[in-house]
């Protein structure tokens, strides 16, 4: 049996950082209310002319230097990004061309936060069936463009950033079990009104913000990450107890307080990053995950559980020893 092995990662965050306080002074809030109801202290923000593509390639280059492998052994690309550069060409080809990577199988996906998940199990599967003997996946948002600097209410959370991960064939695993849901009838709860084929008149008005309802989202998404996580350790017939690290979507740091304590797991545990991110979106599992490895507490042959929620609602976990 092939499994799929993650073997090197990497992260890119925007040079500007926007602090609570610089928030104070353009909406209605405080750092003592940012701080107490979501964790984020600042974020990371891109520059107008900077896309999605400019912190994936950056990403990318980290993860195949500690991967060790070259760009021509790359055979699959997938972005999971609400973000893309462009709607077409997809953004894995503009990164496949920049890196210099040989024609291959490129594409992108969307599942909002839960990008990076999808994206993971995606190549995953294509491991497993052979297909695939290197892949280079990504997690990567400009989520602050979708953002109205005048709504307290949403402005406050978000930031920018890509993660990056080579995932290759192993004789071990690696990726030990996945589990990938969704359910569309959420749709109202977290969404952005403005898509190429639905009011495409409104992009650049007032109306084109997101749009949340933060506390159903915050009920539905403990609800259901935790029942995600309990799949994925099920299908393998792994205990919580086992668990070396939870590397959780840094939506905010309540939610992912909630998850912890269902699965018995101290605060020494989890990798915490929504206080210095806030939330990237489909970037922020894959940033945590390196910001774990690179300081050294995510150590070789441990057991990670990775769990990611988002619009649509989707939802997914992916439990693997690194
Ligand atoms: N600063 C100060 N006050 C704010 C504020 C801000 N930035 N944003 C909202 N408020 C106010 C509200 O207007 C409300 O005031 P009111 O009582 O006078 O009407 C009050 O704070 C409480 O708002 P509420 O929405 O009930 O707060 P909350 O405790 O639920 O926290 C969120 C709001 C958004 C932080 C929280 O619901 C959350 O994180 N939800 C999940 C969101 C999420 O994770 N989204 C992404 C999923 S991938």
């Amino acid at each position: 049996m092939t499994y799929s092995r993650i073997v090197g990662t990497g992260r890119y965050l925007p040079e500007r950082v926007m602090t609570n306080f610089d928030l104070e002074k353009i909406v209605d809030t405080t750092d003592e209310w940012i701080k107490t109801r979501t964790g984020v202290e600042r974020r990371h923000v891109v520059e107008p002319d900077q896309t999605t593509s400019d912190m994936c390639v950056e990403a990318a280059k980290k993860a195949i230097e500690a991967a060790g492998v070259n760009v021509e052994d790359i055979d699959l690309v997938i972005t999971g990004t609400t973000t893309p550069d462009l709607i077409f060409p997809n953004i894995s080809t503009i990164i496949q061309h920049r890196l210099g990577i040989p024609a291959c199988t490129a594409f992108s996906l969307e599942a909002a936060c839960t990008g990076f998940i999808y994206a993971l199990t995606t190549a995953d599967k294509f491991i497993k069936t052979g297909d695939t003997k290197c892949a280079l996946v990504m997690g990567a948002e400009c989520i602050t463009k979708l953002v109205d600097w005048t709504d307290r209410n949403t402005c406050v959370l978000f930031g920018d950033g890509a993660g990056a991960a080579i995932v290759v064939p192993s004789d071990e695993p690696g990726i030990i079990s996945t589990a990938l849901g969704a359910d569309g009838q959420y749709k109202e709860l977290l969404y952005y009104p403005v898509g190429q084929s639905t009011d495409l008149a409104k992009a650049g008005t007032d109306e084109a913000n997101i749009i949340m309802q933060g506390n159903e989202v915050f009920k539905v998404a403990v609800k259901t990450l935790g029942a995600i996580a309990q799949e994925a350790l099920d299908k393998a017939g792994v205990t919580k107890e086992e668990l070396d690290w939870l590397v959780p979507h840094q939506a905010n740091i309540r939610i992912i307080q909630a998850m912890a304590k269902r699965l018995n797991m101290p605060t020494e545990k989890v990798i915490l990053t929504v206080q210095d991110h806030g939330n990237t979106s489909a970037a922020s599992v894959p940033m945590a995950l390196d910001v774990g490895i690179r300081d050294g507490r995510i150590k070789k042959g441990q057991l990670v559980l990775m769990e990611a929620f988002g619009g649509g609602f989707t939802w997914g976990s992916v439990l693997m020893r690194l």
